[in-house]
Order: structure tokens, then C-alpha cells, then sequence
């Protein structure tokens, strides 16, 4: 189970990927012997395999493989312009990739038979900027999936905000509109509207990078409670720290690929790839 090809990954990369330059190769890895993290908790959620996408003709995603689990939670870190939020995006197809597979619970979303908006409503997403309606209050931005979904019934969808905004100490702000709220309130509150559609896996792109720095701690909390629920989660995050106490499983995407994958305390321990080292030595 554990030790699967996992064939995105630069040291063992796709015959299929674009050639890359001599001096490239020289930053990769010289032996294969270090064995290939599938997912840490055994149950696969989600199966990519081989995901390349371009704009234009620039190559962003050239080969990406890589499983997640059932409860795992997974950090993607890397230099910008990378292709984490490519990669993340594409995992609910709001990046369409050109080639390779996604199934999530077992179906090929790639597949354009599927209904996406059938699967969206299972992967909750929460974007670097929030993203909630200035027009609504907080608790009709949490109400508005479910219902208009056709989820929950507006009670249940009124008791179900009421209960997530408890959760998080913000039940005074129910009536409140988002420009009232702090970056790390707002934050906090687009991550329970996520939670309210009751989702399988929640995709974080850099949660917590538009915050003024005190806010960070909060929205960082708020998650780290989620992944003890059992959540699934994808996280691209800055937050070494975070990556470190809360992932399961870390990442490294550089030029589209998966450069290095590990449990954090290998990962960033004993860091293989010196393209990652050099990142580390960077950010750490
Ligand atoms: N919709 C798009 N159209 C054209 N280029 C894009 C688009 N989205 C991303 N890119 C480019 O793809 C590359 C990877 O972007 P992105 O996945 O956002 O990187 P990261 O999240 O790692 O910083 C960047 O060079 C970016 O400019
Ligand atoms: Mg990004």
C-alpha cells in the first residue's frame, strides 16, 4: 500500500513529462531508495494520476501523482508560481486538466459524464481572500449553499449556522455583514460556510497569507480543530509550523511536479531534494 510508483514525483518522472534541462536534472535526487508516501491512513478519498495542465504554453502541472486519504491531512508547500494552486484548484476541477485522472470516492471527475456541481458540494474550498458576500450577513453566507442547494431546509440550515458560529465564538455576529469583521474572523467564518454543506474533504489555498499576522493564530486554530475531527484535508500553506504539528503528509511541488513527499519530521528533518533544501533554508 505504502509503496506504490508514484510516478508525478521528479525522481521518478513520467516519460511523458517535458524534457528537462541537464542542469535540472543535476538538482534531483540521485538514488530512488527512498520509499513513496501514497497516503498515511490507508483508505484512499482521492487518486491522482499523471495531471498536466498548461496555459497557453506555459507548462504548469507536468505530471502530478499522488493519493489522499480518508482523515489525512496534507500540506503542499513551494516557491510561487509553482503550481499549488493549480494542482489544488484542479483537485474540485475549477482548474480543468488537460491530461491525467482525479477520482474522488471512487469517481473519475475528469470524466465529463460527471455532474461537478454533484461532487463540489463534497470538497468545501476556502480561498486566500475569503471570498464571502459583502451583500449577505455572516449567517446567510453560511446559509446559502445548503439551502439553495437544496441541502437543508432553511430551519435546519439556520440551526446548522447557529451551531458552526458557536463553535467558533461568533454568534453575535450572525446579523453582521463581512466588511464588519476582522480578516481573521472573516476567515474563520468562510471555513464554517464551507463546513456547513458537511463536506468530505476541505481545500485550503493559502488560508491564512492575506491576514495581518495576529490574525493567523486563530484561523490556524480553527483548522488544526478540524483535522483532530477526522476532517480531510489539503492545505497549500507558508505556515511551516503548522505543516509541521498538523499535516500527516508534506509536499513539495516545484515546476509542477511533486519534487519530495514525506511525514513532516522527515520532511523536514532531512530534507532530500536540494531544490527543497535551498526553499527551506529560505523559508524555515
Ligand atoms: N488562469 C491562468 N491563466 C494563465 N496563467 C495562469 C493561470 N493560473 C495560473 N497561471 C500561471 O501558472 C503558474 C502557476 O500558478 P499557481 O498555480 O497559481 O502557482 P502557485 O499557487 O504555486 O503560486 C503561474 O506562472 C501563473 O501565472
Ligand atoms: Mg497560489
Amino acid at each position: 500500500m505504502k509503496n506504490k510508483t508514484n510516478k508525478g514525483t521528479v525522481d521518478t518522472a513520467p516519460e511523458t513529462a517535458p524534457a528537462v534541462s541537464e542542469e535540472k536534472k543535476e538538482d534531483q535526487p540521485k538514488n530512488n531508495s527512498r520509499e513513496k508516501i501514497a497516503g498515511t491512513k490507508g483508505e484512499a478519498l482521492i487518486i491522482v494520476n499523471d495531471l498536466f495542465k498548461s496555459f497557453g504554453d506555459h507548462k504548469v502541472l507536468r505530471g502530478i501523482t499522488t493519493e489522499i486519504d480518508k482523515g489525512e491531512v496534507v500540506a503542499i508547500i513551494g516557491p510561487s508560481g509553482c503550481g499549488k494552486s493549480t494542482f489544488l484548484r484542479s483537485l474540485n476541477l475549477l482548474e480543468v486538466p488537460d491530461s491525467g485522472t482525479i477520482r474522488f470516492e471512487g469517481t473519475d471527475i475528469t470524466d465529463k459524464s460527471v455532474d461537478i456541481n454533484k461532487m463540489r458540494e463534497k470538497m468545501g474550498m476556502v480561498f486566500q481572500q475569503f471570498n464571502l458576500f459583502r451583500n449577505l450577513t455572516i449567517k446567510q453566507n453560511i446559509m446559502l449553499a445548503p439551502t439553495k442547494l437544496g441541502k437543508m431546509t432553511k430551519e435546519q440550515a439556520s440551526a446548522r449556522a447557529d451551531e458552526l458560529l458557536k463553535r467558533i465564538g461568533l454568534s453575535d455576529k450572525a446579523n453582521a455583514y463581512p466588511g464588519s469583521l476582522s480578516g481573521g474572523q472573516q476567515q474563520r467564518v468562510a471555513i464554517i460556510r464551507a463546513l456547513a454543506m458537511n463536506p468530505d474533504v476541505m481545500l485550503f489555498d493559502e488560508p491564512t497569507s492575506a491576514l495581518d499576522p495576529e490574525m493567523v493564530g486563530e484561523v490556524l486554530s480553527l483548522m488544526k480543530e478540524l483535522a483532530d475531527t477526522g476532517m480531510t484535508m489539503v492545505i497549500v500553506t507558508h505556515e511551516m509550523g503548522f505543516a509541521r504539528e498538523v499535516a500527516d503528509r508534506v509536499l513539495f511541488i516545484i515546476e509542477g511536479v511533486i519534487a519530495e513527499e514525506n511525514t513532516p519530521d522527515e520532511f523536514f528533518a532531512n530534507p532530500v531534494n536540494p531544490r527543497l533544501k535551498d526553499f527551506l533554508s529560505k523559508v524555515l
